[in-house]
């Protein structure tokens, strides 16, 4: 199963602005850490409906944003949610990403980076695209601490990486990448029910929807290009 077979349909179906709701509770807290200049190149890895992007160009002027995605129906759809001439959308794979060595500033991710088929190469040919200096902010909800989120494997067909926070970091230091911060970022919008509302559709303890959101997040690793 491919990323386009997978992800298509979740666009068609308009699944692409409901990630977009759940996910900027965290990501939005991930973009305003970045340290992105005016005019700065920024590339989005797994795009979905592009978000980072417009909100990169409104909160920091960006001068071109690039949206990478897998799927063909998602980088169409986010290319219709912007008229914005300095943000472009690309279908490409995280396997060979299609832009020249040391011309992007910052590389972002949201709940995209597991889906690499060989995560170790992904992150060289980030390394790779980063000039001197250039950052790669990598967040993902699916990750070995984050217990409640193991389950999702079975759900997808696409292999899902489970990596832990130390063997982010290992990953980062084997692809050529500095660790400059690694952290994990709360859900703290997300609403959760009073006890008495337990067991709900989606979990059996208030405690367990706590340790989901609010005790392990999204997990944050940055890179840096030396
Ligand atoms: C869970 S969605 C997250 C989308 C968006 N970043 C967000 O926060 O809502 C993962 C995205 O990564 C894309 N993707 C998955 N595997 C990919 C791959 N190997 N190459 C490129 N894109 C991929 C999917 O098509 C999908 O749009």
């Amino acid at each position: 199963m491919s990323a386009r077979e997978e992800f298509d349909s979740w666009a068609a179906e308009g699944r692409d602005k409901g990630m977009e709701d759940r996910h900027w509770h965290t990501a939005k807290h991930v973009l305003a850490r970045m340290p992105v200049e005016a005019g700065d190149a920024v590339v989005d890895l797994g795009t979905g409906s592009g978000y980072a992007l417009r909100a990169l160009r409104e909160t920091a002027d960006i001068g071109r944003g690039y949206g990478l995605d897998g799927a063909p129906e998602m980088a169409r759809n986010a290319a219709d949610y912007t008229d914005d001439d300095a943000v472009g959308f690309l279908v490409g794979d995280f396997d060979a990403l299609p832009l020249a060595d040391n011309s992007v500033d910052h590389v972002f991710s949201m709940e995209a980076f597991y889906y690499a088929r060989d995560p170790i190469h992904t992150l060289t040919e980030i390394r790779r695209m980063l000039r001197p200096g250039g950052t790669f902010y990598c967040a993902v909800n699916y990750y070995e601490e984050n217990e409640a989120s193991h389950t999702w494997q079975d759900n997808i067909a696409i292999e899902m990486t489970r990596w832990n926070r130390a063997e982010y970091r290992a990953a980062f230091d084997e692809a050529g990448l500095h660790v400059a911060e690694q952290d994990t970022i709360a859900d703290r919008e997300i609403d959760i029910p009073p006890a008495e509302a337990f067991p709900t559709e989606d979990w059996e303890t208030r405690a367990a929807m706590i340790d989901r959101y609010r005790t392990w997040g999204t997990l944050l690793t940055v890179g840096v290009a030396p």
